[in-house]
């Protein structure tokens, strides 16, 4: 039965036996950690073999270049190639980078800040009062690269295809300090949503007054399904040349999470000009990339398919763990009006929304059980999430049995502040 439906009496005996499940469970002594998408150690050993399938007889290019050497700025001609390919643009439209798309996103913002973009009147910080838009619940690590250059950031709604449309088209039609807005299309950290075509034709095609807004389209997890196949998100920059806005996306990719997340390879893609453009602003900063990591990629994959080969073994690694959290989510909490979980095709997130006012607490609760979470409010600007009730679950690098653990805990912590909150809110002023 709902704990709403039921009478002051039945409501503390369920909270008596909350308290005392909880006490329970903290006798465990648990230490488990479901903080941040970071991959397990079997998923690293799936990339393994790339550690030594280059060495000093074999690190040239295809046209004899030495890449242990420094120079090509830009990427390699192999991985710009295979990359291009990985995210569905022309190898003129591809900067190949380091081992992190993050770095690329915030050499963008910088850029943009310090020079301004293809289509600026001038360097951004020269306008004053730049803003953002942020699609909430999102990526704290967007959101603090926002709150590290003095972006204000504007939230908006993001629903199971996107975000909110309606408030986007608003906002930006008539102010052009907003410069941009972020978006994970795919499998969306850390709601798991997948941008509908609608909503990426109504972000190419709608009218900015910033001349030079940017969507910041990161990628991060496009070929990152669990297994029932991937979804499909339409081609960004493709549906802005079709709308007169070439230059609108950045779009940013990495294998952080497709081979070894420390040692990766990132991407920034884009129209010509913007590509031109970063380039120019990437040469003060490297005389070339790590080449070597590259081509240990490139000869790892051999080509697109075999990514895409590759993402089914860690889609095979991780989906029981998914599925070990939406298990223990549909056991304990199903029906009861306390929460509400997604259930993600992709990616590497579970988002839960509590009753409002009992995120914080039940972080903090299930941390004293020795069950470490993502902090509240992590996943929204300025770490405010305004319900308190947004809880970010990464199930990827604990073990199965270690996730049934941890979610047994969750599931209690849940159960006893909703109900006690419930209680709260029913007793009279
Ligand atoms: C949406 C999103 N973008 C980017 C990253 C980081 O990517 P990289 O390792 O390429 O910097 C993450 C990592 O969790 C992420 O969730």
């Amino acid at each position: 039965m709902s704990p709403s439906s039921l009478s002051p009496e039945e409501l503390s005996e369920r909270i008596g036996k909350a308290e005392q499940h909880y006490q329970d469970l903290s006798r465990r002594n648990l230490q488990l950690d479901m903080t941040r998408g970071k991959p397990s150690p079997e998923q690293l050993d799936l990339s393994d073999t790339m550690l030594s399938i280059v060495d000093g007889s074999n690190c040239k290019g295809d046209d004899g270049t030495d890449y242990r050497n420094y120079g090509i700025g830009t990427g390699i001609p192999e991985a710009k190639a295979l990359f291009a390919k990985f995210m569905d643009v022309s190898t003129d439209e591809i900067i190949i980078g380091g081992n992190a798309s993050l770095t690329m996103m915030y050499d963008a913002f910088v850029g943009g800040l310090l020079f301004g973009m293809p289509g600026s009147t001038g360097p951004w910080r020269e306008q004053g009062g730049i803003k953002f838009i942020c699609p909430v619940p999102g990526y704290d690590r967007h959101f603090a690269i926002c709150e590290r250059l003095g972006f204000e950031m504007i939230n908006v709604d993001m629903g199971d295809d996107g975000p909110d449309m309606d408030a986007v088209e608003t906002l930006v039609a008539d102010d052009a300090a907003i410069k941009g807005i972020w978006c994970v299309p795919k499998y969306s950290n850390p709601t798991g949503a997948t941008y509908s075509d609608e909503i990426a034709g109504r972000l190419a095609t709608m009218k900015t007054a910033a001349p030079d807004f940017r969507i910041f389209w990161d990628n991060a997890y496009t070929v990152h399904h669990l297994g029932d196949g991937p979804d499909r998100v339409a081609n960004i920059l493709e549906l802005c040349k079709e709308t007169g806005n070439p230059d609108r996306p950045l779009m940013f990719g990495s294998t952080s999470k497709v081979t070894h997340a420390g040692s990766g390879v990132a991407m920034m893609a884009a129209s010509v000009a913007n590509i031109k453009d970063a380039a120019e602003k990437l040469f003060y900063s490297t005389i070339g990339p790590d080449k070597i990591n590259q081509l240990r990629h490139v000869r790892f994959f051999g080509d697109l398919d075999g990514l895409l080969a590759h993402m089914e073994k860690q889609a095979a690694s991780i989906a029981p763990k998914f599925s070990a959290v939406d298990a223990a989510l549909e056991k304990n909490l199903a029906g009861k009006g306390l929460a509400t979980w997604t259930k993600p095709r992709g990616g590497y997130f579970v988002s839960v929304d509590v009753l409002d006012d009992c995120a914080a607490e039940i972080i903090d609760l299930a941390g004293k059980a020795g069950v470490k979470l993502t902090p509240a409010g992590a996943t929204f600007p300025y770490g405010k999430d305004p319900k308190d009730s947004n809880i970010r679950l990464a199930p990827t690098m604990p073990s199965v049995y270690e996730i049934e653990q941890a979610m047994e805990v969750f599931c209690a912590c849940v159960e006893l502040v909703c109900v006690r909150k419930l209680r709260e809110s029913e007793a009279p002023e």
